[in-house]
């Protein structure tokens, strides 16, 4: 197994805060990876030192051995970074975009008219080559920001947050983008609070929380190592903060956390649901309604999260 990413005791510091605390992890060579954790957990202070946008407090990090700090130079021609905002100019033609962006990675003449014309059919917008980039619908304008980071065949693309505000249905069409860059040979870095994205989308995925790594793995690992069961209890009146408390100290219960649907309990081992039940009732609690589970990405996140807090 080749790594393209080695990231080797990061760190990063802002004054006295450190918002990324010696952070190791290696990246796979053709994998889709994830980056997940809460706001502020320190991913896009990771992204940004990847990318060469900012420069590491402490540690190393490569991408294809070469040196984020170093090598700077070298590693922007390798990588593509997607920002958050479409970095593309509304007045160009889809075709005059790429042009460029080409020109921005010295891609110029027949290798910018055939690369634009390769990418335009990957990413389905071969159509519009011609149409003002800012007449195209929301879902193609995303497919273009992607595409005006793909000029240069980079061997990483980077995409911080690429699927806030699309619909369900673009974001379908950019999952489908996503993977059709990858197969293509690209490693994918993504971060997402989308957990359903996350398993839908990525070959591994990292938990990150105030700067460090509480988990990392395939999904379904994570899934399976999350607990055996997790059930939703629905309750009136509802004071769950309560009931929380009182289920947290048993031992086979992994997690617990409530919204207005209910109380969600993570199971790590046999506990007869009775038990729960009666704390439940022991608070003057009027059962509604119970649903039972297998541990979803969101538990296996809420899980984490919780956890570094600690
Ligand atoms: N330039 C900066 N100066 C000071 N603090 C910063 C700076 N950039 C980020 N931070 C802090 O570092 C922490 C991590 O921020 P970061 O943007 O990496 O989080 P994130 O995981 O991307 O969160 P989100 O999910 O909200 O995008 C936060 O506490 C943030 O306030
Ligand atoms: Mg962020």
């Amino acid at each position: 197994m080749e790594q393209i990413i080695k990231i080797v005791s990061l760190s990063k510091n802002y004054g006295d805060f450190k918002a990324l605390f010696e952070v190791s992890l290696d990246i796979e060579k053709g994998t889709i990876f994830g980056l997940l954790g809460p706001n502020g957990a320190g991913k896009s202070t990771l992204i940004r030192v990847l990318a060469c946008q900012s420069r590491p407090s402490g540690g190393h990090a490569y991408i294809d051995g070469l040196d984020v700090v170093i090598d700077k130079k070298k590693v922007l021609s390798i990588i593509g970074v997607v920002p958050q905002e479409n970095s593309f100019y509304d007045d160009l033609t889809v075709n005059e975009n790429l042009t460029y962006f080409g020109s921005l990675y010295r891609v110029h003449g027949s290798d910018i008219k055939e690369r634009s014309s390769n990418i335009l059919s990957m990413l389905r917008l071969g159509e519009k080559a011609n149409n003002r980039a800012g007449t195209l619908s929301g879902g193609m304008k995303t497919r273009l920001n992607i595409a005006c980071a793909l000029v240069h065949k980079p061997r990483v693309l980077i995409l911080d947050e690429p699927s806030v505000g699309l619909d369900p249905v673009s974001r379908q069409a950019l999952w489908d983008t996503i993977r059709e860059v990858n197969r293509e040979g690209t490693t994918i870095l993504i971060t997402t609070h989308y957990m359903q994205e996350a398993d839908a989308l990525c070959d591994r995925i990292l938990i990150m929380n105030r700067g460090k790594i509480v988990v990392e793995g395939k999904p379904g690992e994570l899934k399976e190592a999350a607990g055996e069961k997790v059930i939703q209890i629905s309750s009136s009146p509802g004071n769950y903060e309560i009931i929380k408390s009182s289920l947290e100290p048993i031992k086979a219960i992994r997690s617990c956390s409530f919204d207005e649907m209910g109380l969600k309990v993570t199971l790590g081992g046999e506990v007869p649901a009775q038990d729960i039940f009666d704390i439940f009732e022991s608070h003057g609690e009027k059962i509604k309604s119970v649903e039972s589970s297998s541990p979803s990405l969101e538990d296996v996140f809420i899980h984490a999260a919780g956890e570094a807090w600690h």
